[in-house]
């Protein structure tokens, strides 16, 4: 790909120092990628009810191609009906039926240069029976802070290696489809972060307690894949933390990633947070309200007669996002990369062209990765490398987080109105 010319004093000091610029070319365990853009697994809700990719994925993800995004993450695909997220139009991979639809989205983003590459989740207690219509699972039966309907059911051992080949599964299909790679949802609070952190895992059998032990299940997947498929590309999202109390320290992010490594991932994306810690996972200076009140289901199982009293508690009531709201995982990325020889990608809070080119010139990441400021603007890579170099113009609000409940992805920048 054309290398664009430096059009500012601080990228001139990056190829000064030698050290690797945005723009600059890269492979991830085989794939190549143009630039070191990513688009983090941002979910759309542009499936239809089977779970297969509609027109508008293929539209925003051409869009996405066109405005020179080095590689794109799909939204998280279920690899299970029992794993699949209360919001509507995931993504699901848990049929060969779905394969040749996706061969289709896949051909449209590569005729546009970017490789694709499909996160693979299961939710876990992260979703609802109401919407799933069967039992939520867990490594332990606790109750999730945020999902709190209900006790999820604990995963037997028949239960954990069904969720195993449903991976592998899904890994054969996307690689079937023509994926250039999947990703394993390692975070977030999803059943295999679950697995990962002291906080939600409180089994005393071969699948928790030390850390080789909680990792198992994903160690299982590896090697079914490796056995299955060969040296086809797997990455992996991990917590670098979680912020739950007995949960997932930054150490352990860093032996984690290491028993990534060991395994044959591809590359390690570093994120934060979980579902309950609220906009822990996408920060920013102020909590949703009115998009809560709109599409929220807590709220909405707040009987009417009681909701204009609830809208002026919840912001009160909501917890707001941690500080800083920039490149809130740079600390933990720098450090795991000091652990591993296999590339690592920051996330979260990468929203001015600062904090992408700091983070690759200081050797905190190999890569970077955005969602929101993706979606605000498709061709923020182009923009960049013709040296248009302002922020993004994502202000952060977090509508687009709330109202996926509700409706496929798009930009409200902070205009949603409460319809209390
Ligand atoms: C609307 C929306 C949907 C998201 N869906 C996913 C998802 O499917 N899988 C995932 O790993 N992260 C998901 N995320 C988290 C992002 O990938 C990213 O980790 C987070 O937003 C922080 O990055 P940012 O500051 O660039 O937005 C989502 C974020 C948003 C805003």
């Amino acid at each position: 790909m054309e290398q664009v010319a430096p059009k500012n004093n601080f990228h001139v000091s990056i190829i000064m120092t030698g050290s690797p610029g945005v723009f600059e070319p890269a492979n991830i365990g085989g794939i190549s990628v143009r630039n070191r853009f990513i688009r983090s697994a941002t979910h759309e809700g542009m499936a239809d009810t089977a779970g297969a990719p509609l027109e508008s994925l293929e539209k925003l993800y051409v869009r996405l191609a066109r405005g020179g995004v080095g590689a794109i993450v799909t939204g998280y695909a279920g690899v299970l009906p029992q794993g699949r997220c209360c919001f509507p139009g995931m993504l699901m991979m848990h049929d060969d039926a779905l394969v040749p639809a996706y061969r289709r989205l896949v051909e449209a983003v590569h005729r546009e240069g970017s490789p694709l590459i499909m996160q693979l989740a299961h939710c876990g207690s992260q979703t609802r029976s109401a919407v799933t219509g069967m039992r939520t699972v867990a490594p332990s039966p606790i109750r999730d802070r945020y999902y709190s309907e209900e006790v999820p059911q604990e995963l037997t051992e028949a239960g954990i290696r069904e969720i195993i080949d449903a991976f592998v599964d899904a890994a054969e299909r996307a690689q079937a489809a023509g994926f250039d790679g999947v990703q394993l949802h390692l975070a977030h609070g999803y059943l295999l972060s679950q697995f990962l952190s002291g906080h939600s895992n409180r089994r005393r059998d071969h699948w928790g307690g030390s850390l080789e032990n909680r990792f198992r299940i994903v160690s299982e997947i590896m090697d079914g894949i490796r056995r299955r498929l060969g040296k086809y590309p797997v990455l992996a999202k991990i917590n670098g933390y979680d912020g739950m109390s007995g949960g997932m320290r930054q150490e352990e992010a860093v032996k984690i990633a290491m028993m990534l490594e060991a395994s044959g991932c591809s590359a390690v994306e570093i994120s934060s947070g979980t579902i309950a810690e609220g906009l822990a996972i996408m920060r920013g200076p102020r909590v949703p309200i009115d998009a809560l009140l709109v599409a929220n289901f807590k709220v909405a199982a707040v009987p009417r007669f009681l909701r204009s009293g609830f809208a002026r508690i919840l912001p009160l009531v909501s917890p707001s996002s941690p500080k800083p709201y920039h490149s809130y995982n740079l600390d933990a990325a720098s450090v795991i990369r000091k652990a591993v020889s296999i590339p690592v990608v920051l996330v979260g809070g990468i929203h001015t062209f600062m904090d992408a080119s700091r983070a690759i010139e200081d050797g905190a990441a190999d890569f970077v990765s955005m969602s929101r400021p993706f979606i605000i603007e498709p061709s923020i890579v182009k923009r960049y490398e013709e040296g248009r170099q302002d922020a993004s113009k994502c202000s952060m609000c977090n509508d687009c987080a709330i109202m996926i409940e509700k409706e496929p992805l798009r930009c409200w920048n902070g205009r949603v109105r409460q319809g209390v």
